[in-house]
C-alpha cells in the first residue's frame, strides 16, 4: 500500500545527482526528517530508504509527542563516487531547491553523512532546515542530544553493566565515551578501523561488526545503520536487551516478535533516537530554552519506561 503524502524524486540540476525527498504524514503537522547523504548501489535503494526512514519519522515524532509528521531527503551516491567541496555544495543547493518547492510542507534537518554545515548550505534555498550552526541562529549539531535521549533510555536498564556499541559514527561515538565514562565494560565496532584508536583510549573492547552485533553482554547498542536485527541474527544474539538510535533496527515488524520470544528486551528505535528531533523543534520552533529543550530529551526514558511495561504485559 502507498501511504505517502508526496515523493519527489529528481536529478538534481547542478550535481546530477538522484535527489529523494520523501514527505510520509503531515497529519500531525509539517513533516520532518534528515537529509542523508550516502552510497547506495542504485537510486532505487536510495528511494526505498527514504521512503522507510520517512514513514519511521512519523512515528518518531508521534511517539515523542511533537506536532510533526516525517519526511527524509536522501541525496543519492552511486558507488565509488565521492563529492568534493564544490560537489558537495550543488548537491546540497539542489536539495534546498527540491524542499523549497514543497512550501514549507516538510522541514530538513542532518542525518547520515551531513551536518551542521550543510544545513548552512541548504539553507541558502529553503528556511525549511533545522539545526545550523549556532553562531548562524540554529541550535546547532543535533547528535549529542540524540546520544543525551540513547542514555536517558538506556536508563531503564538500570541494572546493565555491559554493552556492546555497534557504529562510532556521531552520535554512536558519544554514547559510547558517556557510557566509558560511567564506568561500563564496553565493546564497540565500526566498519571504519581508524575508530580502532578511540576504542583503546576508552578502554573498550574493540570488535568485528559481526562479533559485536552477537557479543554476551546486557545491551546491544545499534548505532549504525538500519536492518541489522533480521531473523537470521535474532537466533545468534546472546544480549539481554537492545536499545540504541539506528533508525529502522527492525528487518520487518515481525522480527520483534522473534525477539520476545527469545526474551529479549528491544527498545523502539522511533522512541530511543527521538532526542535529536526533540532538542531542534524545542529550541527553533517553540523557543524553549537548551536547558527546557534537553529535560525534554531526558523524558525519552519515561516514554521508553512505559513502553517496556505495557511490552512486558502478558498478551
Ligand atoms: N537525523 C535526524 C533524525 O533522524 C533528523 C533531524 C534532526 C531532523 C534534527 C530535524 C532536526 O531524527
Amino acid at each position: 500500500m502507498f501511504t505517502h503524502r508526496r515523493v519527489l524524486i529528481s536529478r538534481g540540476p547542478r550535481s546530477g545527482l538522484p535527489i529523494i525527498v520523501a514527505v510520509h504524514s503531515t497529519d500531525r503537522g509539517q513533516a520532518i526528517g534528515g537529509c542523508r547523504l550516502t552510497t547506495y548501489a542504485g537510486w532505487r535503494d536510495g528511494l526505498d530508504d527514504a521512503l522507510r526512514l520517512s514513514a519511521a519519522m512519523t512515528g518518531k515524532a508521534a511517539r515523542a509527542g511533537l506536532p510533526h509528521g516525517g519526511g527524509k531527503t536522501v541525496i543519492a551516491l552511486p558507488p565509488g563516487v565521492t563529492l568534493d567541496d564544490a560537489g558537495r555544495r550543488d548537491a546540497l543547493l539542489d536539495a534546498g531547491d527540491a524542499i523549497a518547492g514543497l512550501d514549507g510542507e516538510y522541514a530538513t534537518g542532518p542525518d547520515v553523512g551531513t551536518g551542521p554545515a550543510d544545513m548552512l548550505t541548504i539553507a541558502e534555498r529553503t528556511p525549511y532546515v533545522f539545526c545550523r550552526p549556532v553562531e548562524s541562529g540554529g541550535s546547532g549539531d543535533s547528535s549529542p542530544h540524540t546520544a543525551d535521549g540513547v542514555m536517558a533510555a538506556l536508563s531503564c536498564f538500570g541494572s546493565a553493566r555491559s554493552f556492546a556499541v555497534l557504529g562510532l559514527g556521531r552520535v554512536g561515538e558519544r554514547v559510547a565515551r558517556l557510557l566509558a565514562g560511567s564506568g561500563a565494560t564496553l565493546i564497540v565496532s565500526d566498519v571504519d578501523q581508524s575508530k580502532r584508536a578511540l576504542a583503546d583510549s576508552l578502554g573498550a573492547t574493540w570488535a568485528g561488526p559481526a562479533d559485536c552485533l552477537t557479543a554476551e553482554v546486557d545491551v546491544l547498542v545499534p548505532a549504525a545503520l538500519g536492518g541489522v536485527l533480521t531473523p537470521a541474527v535474532v537466533p545468534t544474539l546472546r544480549c539481554a536487551a537492545i536499545a540504541g538510535p539506528a533508525n529502522n533496527q527492525l528487518d520487518s515488524p515481525a522480527t520483534a516478535d522473534l525477539l520476545r520470544a527469545r526474551g529479549i528486551r528491544w527498545a523502539p528505535d522511533e522512541i530511543v533516537s527521538a532526542g535529536g528531533i526533540i532538542y531542534a523543534t524545542g529550541v527553533e520552533l517553540r523557543h524553549e530554552t537548551p536547558a527546557q529543550a534537553s529535560a525534554r530529551v531526558a523524558g525519552i526514558g519515561d516514554t521508553l519506561a512505559a513502553h517496556l511495561r505495557s511490552a512486558d504485559l502478558p498478551k
